[in-house]
């Protein structure tokens, strides 16, 4: 199996629709607060939104969708509320699965496994199991992900696969043990609710990312503003490095 190239050291080819789109999904509890409700109310609601992007995504072809479901620092929220998102996590799981796997989806978890229950470990890898074969979307739910921890496990992992070769390593090297080693570096981003930071998301894949930043709360994340974002996108001139002169002029460049 091929891999993908680092943007650093191919420039890769930028189309109109995003190949890669990630997400950070914010702004729940605020959406519920704003309606006097529990924050667990607007996890719930939440699921809408990932529901009716998913759908939008696989239409406009877009390619990978990698979704920031619950981070590696989560766990530091109330005990209720973790608990709640990860019910919420395995209840989507076994309600929308079938439908994934019935629009040719396929659906991958990436992020520490090692703290979730035996139910949820299960679940996920039956999910995974009947849609690898799948051809269309790639849905990427991060869950207990950190990009720290992403990077750390990969760095691991190469120098154990070839310790000869330590002090002379390859960005290709880390990039192929990354957890989103099967899809190309993420060309837009998305963060909804307002904050304007990383959060420990995909710190090594964001090197060359557009990042687009909305006030828009996750639940209040329709197709209107998604294709916002998209037209941000759109706008964007993609000159890893390069001058815009060499852009408009390719043949000389
Ligand atoms: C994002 O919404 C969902 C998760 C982090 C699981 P928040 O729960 O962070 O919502 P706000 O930021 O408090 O509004
Ligand atoms: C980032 O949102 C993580 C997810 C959306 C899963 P947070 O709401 O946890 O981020 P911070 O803590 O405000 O940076
Ligand atoms: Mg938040």
């Amino acid at each position: 199996m091929g891999f993908f190239s680092s943007s650093t050291q191919t420039i890769p080819i930028a189309g109109d629709i995003p190949t890669h789109i990630a997400v950070i999904m914010d702004g729940n509890g605020r959406w519920a607060r704003k309606r006097f409700l529990p924050r667990v109310a607007g996890h719930k609601r939440g699921v809408e939104t990932v529901r009716t992007l998913v759908k939008k995504c696989a239409e406009i072809q877009v390619k990978y969708l990698t979704l920031f479901a619950f981070s590696s620092e989560n766990w530091r929220r109330p005990e209720e509320e973790v608990s709640f998102l990860m019910g919420l996590f395995m209840d989507a799981l076994q309600r929308e699965v079938a439908k994934l796997h019935e629009n040719n989806i396929r659906l991958i978890l990436i992020g520490d496994r090692s703290k979730f229950g035996d139910a949820l470990v299960k679940q996920i890898a039956h999910a995974e199991q009947l849609t690898t074969k799948n051809t269309g979307l790639t849905l990427t739910i991060a869950a207990n992900y950190g990009g720290r921890w992403d990077m750390l496990q990969a760095m691991n992992k190469m120098q154990l696969s070839n310790p000869a070769k330590a002090g002379k390593f390859q960005e290709q090297d880390i990039a192929q043990y990354l957890s989103t080693q099967y899809a190309p570096e993420p060309d837009l981003f998305i963060r909804t609710g307002g904050e304007t930071r990383i959060s420990n998301f995909l710190l090594w894949q964001l090197a060359y990312t557009e990042l687009y930043f909305t006030d828009v709360l996750w639940p209040d994340f329709d197709d209107q503003a998604f294709a916002k974002a998209i037209q941000s996108f759109q706008q964007r001139e993609r000159r890893f490095g390069r001058t815009s002169e060499q852009l408009k002029a390719p043949s000389d460049a």
